[in-house]
């Protein structure tokens, strides 16, 4: 067979084969289209999960009738006013999804430019296109879909149920609506209404963060809104904003994590690998914290013509954008300070009225903490240097107090304490409620947070390896890890180079003893070269901290007595982090007096 150019209707399906996948493809690419039209109201409408029709109608500024014909041309975009893709402002510029469309299924359009006083309408069908006829609209652009795939029935098979269809159709919606709340939303699917999401107007300059936290409310549900500290950080042109959960509202998966980049809903390993770097030392490896991040910076700094559906960014300064997610959601967790979920005090009172398993319910149990430990002397350091057990307070004078005044009580977030019970519990009165305090689980998260400070105060001890140790690794390798070595240096680990492929290391972290340090460079090779940043370093240091912190914390079993138990509940007010163990699971509960009554039945 000669060699000869494809007729553009099989262009177009080849194009299909990566654009349109199935249904929720589709409405990814015309509610996208609608946003980059101006849209204030986007309506989608399913018949049969997507496939028997799917419509998208918005109120745009439209098309008129030789815009229209251009449309479903091949290549044909509105979206590139400077002929480069360095300046991608909207969330098109291929110009391929309509034709693509319209080469798989039966493409009908209708549409009325803002300000004109005509509406006109056009049909593709198996790539053949109609001529532009009048018809009537009020403003903006319907488009409809029906019988997807009827050209390319081998595709077909491919689709799930309608069910699993229309939820992936929902999740795009949803995700594209996150980063868009002024704009109203709604899905319905055979007539059945699955959500409406009206705009959130309310003062969008003067509190863009109100704004968008109702939209997240609506979109996540309540508990995410209740419980989540907003980041904030900025550098260099890049900025990344959102809404960070508390750990104790940890899942199973990481489904709950949504990411934007400039707008647009990405799946992107750096950004998912920086919210994990972020969260390491407050979560167990195996839950997941909930997080809304929008990354914002200048279109010239960010690829997005990566990948055909785009839902994939490659950043041109990625180190900067994985620091300020990990600084932001860090900065933002500690502001949050020792505050501890909401729906901790809900999976309490559940487990009241029903055997429920509670949220922290995957976490490992108290005790079972994995690994060896060494009590070093840092950790020596940090338990001595800790008030709650300083032998002064421990005098047997201190008695428990007959009633709080409500001045105290008013001062202190996690009130007075009342009662220890059963040699692990601290039961304290607040204001308005009660807390109940898990004393080992609290004191071992202090000691932590004072050994991360101490770390940070005094540097990192190194230990000099008595032989120094060569290490052979690949060419990229060693060159990578040699470029960091000041950033390693600082973090305990002395390299060199030693000819092209080898490294030769002469000091580690004291706090290592003794290690495998052949895997430990190569798994910082390899860190280096995924996220650009030297991780698995910090993060056994910090594991190791957790260790050493959960041996050198009060015991459970020891009697407590009323200055010990004050000082601990004051320790956890002025230290961030503390509402949660390093596991995730929380360190205390707190029940207000309306829930109280409420599992009285009092109200
Ligand atoms: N809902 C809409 N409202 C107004 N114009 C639209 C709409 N959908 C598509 N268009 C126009 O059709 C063009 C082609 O759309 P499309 O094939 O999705 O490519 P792209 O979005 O990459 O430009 C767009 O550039 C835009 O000018
Ligand atoms: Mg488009």
């Amino acid at each position: 067979m000669p060699i000869r150019l494809l007729p553009p209707n099989l262009v177009n399906q080849i194009a299909a084969g990566e654009v349109v996948e199935r249904p929720s493809s589709v409405v990814k690419e015309l509610v996208e289209n609608a946003l980059d039209a101006g849209a204030q109201r986007v309506d989608v409408v399913l018949r049969d999960g997507g496939r028997a029709l799917i419509s998208v109608t918005d109120d745009g500024h439209g098309m008129d009738q030789d815009e229209l014909a251009m449309a479903v041309e091949r290549h044909a975009t509105s979206k590139l006013p400077d002929d480069d893709l360095v300046h991608i402002a909207q969330f098109g510029f291929r110009g391929e999804a309509l034709p693509a469309i319209g080469a798989v299924g039966r493409l009908s359009i209708v549409s009325r430019a803002q300000g004109s006083a005509h509406a006109w309408n056009l049909s593709v069908e198996g790539g053949a296109k109609s001529p532009v006829a009048p018809a009537a609209f009020n403003q903006g652009t319907r488009v409809e879909l029906r019988d997807l795939f009827y050209a390319v029935p081998a595709r077909l098979k491919f689709l799930k149920t309608a069910r699993s269809e229309l939820n992936a159709v929902s999740e795009i919606v949803e995700r594209l609506a996150m980063a868009h709340p002024e704009v109203a939303f709604s899905l319905t699917d055979d007539e059945r209404s699955v959500f409406r999401l009206h705009a959130e107007t309310a003062d969008l300059m003067a509190e863009p963060d109100a704004a968008r936290l109702k939209r997240l409310a609506a979109v996540m549900g309540r508990d995410f809104a209740d419980n989540a500290a907003p980041v904030e950080a900025g550098r260099d042109g890049h900025r990344v904003t959102g809404f960070a959960g508390l750990p104790t509202l940890n899942r199973a998966t990481a489904a709950q994590q949504f990411l934007f980049v400039n707008g647009r809903p990405v799946k992107d390993r750096l950004l998912v690998g920086a919210i994990r770097g972020a969260y390491q030392d407050f979560l167990a490896r195996d839950r997941h914290p909930m997080a809304v991040l929008f990354v914002d910076c200048p279109p010239e700094d960010v690829d997005v013509n990566v990948h055909p559906a785009k839902s994939e960014v490659r950043f041109r300064d990625s180190a900067l954008v994985r620091g300020l997610i990990v600084g932001g959601i860090r900065h933002a967790l500690e502001r949050a300070g020792h505050r501890a979920s909401t729906t901790v005090a809900a999976a309490t009172l559940q487990g009241f009225s029903a055997p429920a398993a509670p949220a922290w319910h995957g976490a490992p149990r108290p005790g079972a903490y994995p690994g060896a430990y060494n009590v070093s002397h840092l950790a020596a350091q940090a338990v001595a240097a800790f008030a709650p057990l300083d032998p002064e307070l421990a005098r047997p004078s201190a008695r428990m107090e007959a009633t709080p005044d409500a001045t105290r009580l008013r001062d202190y977030p996690l009130g007075v304490a009342r009662a220890q019970l059963h040699g692990t519990y601290i039961v304290a009165q607040t204001a308005d409620g009660i807390v109940i305090v898990d004393q080992h689980a609290a004191h071992e998260r202090l000691v932590y947070e004072r050994m991360k400070e101490s770390l940070a105060a005094t540097g990192i001890a190194r230990q000099a390896l008595l032989i120094p140790e060569m290490v052979e690794l690949d060419q990229p390798s060693a060159e990578r890890l040699i470029s960091r070595s000041d950033e390693l240096a600082e973090l305990g680990l002395v390299i060199e180079s030693f000819g092209p492929a080898t490294v030769v290391v002469r000091e580690v972290p004291a706090l290592l003893g003794k290690t495998d340090v052949h895997g430990l460079l190569r798994d910082l090779a390899d860190e280096l070269a995924e996220f650009g940043t030297a991780l698995s370093l910090k993060e056994k240091l910090e594991s190791i901290c957790g260790t050493m912190a959960c041996h050198g914390s009060v015991r459970a079993g020891r009697q407590l007595n009323q200055a010990e138990m004050d000082a601990l509940l004051r320790q956890m007010e002025a230290t961030p982090h503390s509402g949660q163990c390093n596991h995730g699971r929380p360190t205390y509960v707190e029940l207000k007096l309306a829930d109280i009554e409420r599992l009285f039945g009092r109200r």
